[in-house]
């Protein structure tokens, strides 16, 4: 590759990695794309998280082909080393500085930093070149390190890395990092917004016969009917961060209807009917896509598929799919758990409730979704039946949201 070349190519890499918002796809690609840009057999990728390193990433062309396919380095993603100098990659990170090293078995022990062979013994196999790099923030912060093993030539034999990749990988390992926080930040943001919205729609609900797990628990059955009815990820996180409000307009309806133990008078009945507009009215005028889909589904989630519900009687396709997909979870998790009133229903009663309501309560399409989706809604199920735990289990990463 000539300069010209180089440079396209690092332009082109820039792009793409800026345009990945998943965090541990970004991960896997700064590496592969510094992989391929360089000709190394091999690499792993470092994230700094105080006075560590974290082992992110390792991706090995020969030892895959030895261990069948997959990513061999995945064993070592929960191993952290402290960063000191006499490691390479806590040499990098500590001084900013690049190491072109030819031979990692030839380092002169006098050198500050030492190789460390573990990797090669258990793996049984050989690092020679190595090409140990920095990602640096414009503000000059280390945020990671990049470790490239074995340069190949045109023919397959492993050389040092060229002089002139120091530089280069250098400037791609900056946009990296400025990829990589940035896509950090982001998953921060999603997170804080998540754990506002859930400890809203908890305090909206603490007075409620509900309890904080179900609004997880009917989120993430929401989450998982979308996902059957094919929606993207995108989507179904949306689903996920809007289905948690829905009951937010309880927080305007009275003690004595709420927590009313027996039956509630016609009169109560309209009373409670009213926390779908109240609901409404508080998230009216949102400007976020998930607010907006969360002021739908506060406003719809008990209308029925034939028109018989509240507060419109709005009926089939006039009910947004949201509000379609929210009611089926919403109903199912009422069913399928206890309340201070009533015991739980067995689940495949629950289940057999809700495919019954296909057509009547529900939008038959939901009910197919929510039937292909029975094997995760069981997993679902399973794991937030106890509610000890409940608070910290909803304050907890939602599964579609991964930190690395
Ligand atoms: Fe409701
Ligand atoms: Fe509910």
């Amino acid at each position: 590759m000539d300069l010209r070349e180089q440079l396209l190519k690092l332009t082109e890499i820039g792009i793409a990695l800026s345009s990945e918002r998943n965090v541990n796809n970004l991960l896997d690609l700064i590496l592969a794309h510094a992989r391929n840009f360089t000709s190394a057999e091999a690499g792993t990728l470092f994230t700094r998280e105080g006075d560590n390193l974290r082992f992110q990433v390792t991706q090995n062309d020969v030892l895959s082909e030895r261990l069948g396919s997959g990513n061999t380095g995945r064993f070592l993603r929960d191993k952290t080393v402290p960063i000191t100098k006499t490691s390479l990659s806590g040499f990098t990170a500590s001084t900013g500085e690049v190491l072109n090293i030819p031979d990692a078995y030839s380092i002169p022990s006098s050198s500050e930093y030492h190789f460390n062979d573990e990797y090669d013994r258990k793996n049984n196999y050989r690092t020679r070149s190595l090409l140990v790099v920095p990602m640096k923030k414009p503000n000059g912060e280390v945020i990671g390190v990049l470790q490239l093993i074995n340069a190949r030539d045109g023919k397959g034999q492993i050389v040092a890395f060229h002089g002139d990749f120091e530089r280069l990988v250098l400037s791609m390992a900056s946009q990296a990092a400025v990829a990589l926080s940035n896509a950090l930040l982001t998953l921060d943001l999603k997170q804080a917004y998540l754990d506002t919205i859930m400890r809203l729609a908890i305090a909206a609900e603490f007075r409620d016969t509900d309890t904080a797990v179900h609004i997880r628990r009917m989120s993430m059955y929401s989450a998982a009917i979308a996902e059957a009815m094919g929606y993207s990820p995108d989507g179904v996180e949306q689903i996920l961060y809007a289905a948690p409000m829905h009951d937010i307009g309880k927080i305007g309806v009275s003690d004595r209807i709420l927590l009313k133990p027996g039956k509630l008078t016609d009169e109560e009945f309209a009373e409670m009917k009213k926390h779908t507009t109240i609901g409404a009215a508080i998230l009216e005028g949102a400007e976020a896509p998930v607010l907006k889909l969360s002021h739908e589904i506060a406003l719809a989630h008990h209308e029925k598929w034939d028109g018989s519900g509240y507060p419109y009687g709005k009926k089939a396709e006039d009910i947004p799919i949201t509000a379609r997909i929210v009611a089926v979870a919403d109903v199912f998790d009422a069913l399928s758990s206890v309340r201070c009133y009533k015991p739980a229903m067995p689940f495949d009663k629950a289940v057999a409730m809700i495919k019954e309501g296909a057509g009547k309560h529900f939008d038959p399409a939901c009910v197919t979704a929510f039937e292909k989706a029975l094997p995760k809604i069981t997993q679902i199920y399973r794991e937030y039946s106890d509610e000890t735990g409940a608070m910290h289990k909803l304050t907890g990463a939602m599964p579609v949201l991964s930190r690395p």
